[in-house]
């Protein structure tokens, strides 16, 4: 699959999570072979202000070829500017989001409160592509609400502003994230235009992104929360869509292992106190189902340092394979 010029390697992409798909997530990712990640989602007139925490969530440098980052506003002149500085440090796609739900995010106008506005949504395209020389990508919903499912249109503005790939997420802005994503709008969204179209929405098994790509012929399947505390999903789901093998899922060990590994990650891109706060919601993620998790997770939300939570992970080797 290309976006514009760029050939991914594999068609299974790391979805943007906000506090989650940070330089430690994506490094993890890749390793376990998605063709693309993505960035959080970053504010443009944060980036225009040189916000310290937005720099960081813009340090790309050194990660394997090629990154999106994820831009989000709904100034057309704002943006085009915010997708300059992205391009400067590095990007190598820049994405547009048109599907937050947040009411923080929406009530500015801004994620999906732009699928209300198809007009502005393609200005904000034509912006974009007209300020950077990297590909430009959307990514959007089904739409606001049932009754005003427009992602078709939205769609074809968008790509006539110059957009070279969408991703789909099949559910409305009202669903958040509840109910379930819709796939056919994915397949409409595909028949309506020319350019690749990722779909999104409840892969939670690799079994899912077939039969996604077998419904609505997308051309890459992006995969947001079954990730989470599971990188080897993207191996997997690569694997099936492959061979339609079943790869075994991680071991105890790889599960602890991993969360070693991306506590340490954590630390060398944030501080200790940062990566041991955050690091709590991932090493939940990663021993999510083991003998005792609860208590664990009790005990890991306790952990003040780096030492007392290594401590806690590997202490949990002790414990049964669950495999
Ligand atoms: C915690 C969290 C944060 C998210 N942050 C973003 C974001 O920054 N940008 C974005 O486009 N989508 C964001 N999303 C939406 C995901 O990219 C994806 O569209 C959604 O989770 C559906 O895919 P899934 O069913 O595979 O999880 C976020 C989702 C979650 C759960």
């Amino acid at each position: 699959m290309k976006i514009g010029s760029i050939a991914l390697a594999n068609p299974v992409i790391s979805a943007p999570m906000a506090g989650i798909t940070d330089k430690a997530f994506r490094i993890l990712a890749k390793e376990a072979g998605c063709g693309l990640v993505c960035t959080e989602m970053v504010s443009d007139q944060a980036l225009l202000y040189g916000n310290p925490k937005t720099c960081r969530i813009l340090n790309i440098s050194g990660e394997a070829y090629p990154v999106s980052v994820q831009i989000f506003g709904s100034n057309a002149d704002y943006m085009a500017k915010a997708a300059e500085i992205a391009e400067s440090r590095g990007a190598d796609i820049i994405d547009i989001n048109m599907g937050c739900p947040m009411p923080k995010i929406v009530n500015n106008g801004e994620g999906a409160a732009l699928m209300r506005e198809p007009e502005r949504a393609a200005g904000i395209v034509r912006a974009v592509v007209s300020c950077v020389s990297v590909p430009v990508t959307v990514k959007m919903r089904k739409g606001w609400d049932e009754k005003s499912v427009n992602a078709v249109e939205l769609a074809k503005q968008v790509v006539d502003a110059g957009a070279v790939a969408l991703t789909v997420h099949g559910r409305t802005r009202s669903q958040f994230y509840g109910g379930k994503a819709d796939w056919e709008i994915i397949a409409a969204v595909k028949g309506a235009v020319a350019v690749p179209v990722i779909g999104n929405g409840d892969i939670w098994q690799p079994a899912d992104a077939l039969s996604m790509i077998n419904q609505t012929g997308c051309d890459g399947v992006m995969i947001g929360r079954a990730a989470l505390g599971n990188p080897w999903i993207f191996k997997q789901t690569l694997n099936f869509l492959r061979t339609g093998e079943l790869l075994p899922g991680p071991t105890l060990e790889d599960r602890i292992t991993m969360s070693l590994r991306h506590l340490s990650l954590l630390i060398e891109y944030k501080s200790e106190q940062v990566a041991v706060r955050e690091m709590r919601k991932h090493a939940a993620w990663y021993t999510k189902g083991l003998p005792g998790a609860a208590k664990l997770r009790d005990m890991i939300n306790k952990a003040r340092c780096k030492e007392e939570l290594q401590k806690i992970l590997n202490s949990t080797l002790n414990l049964s394979c669950v495999g």
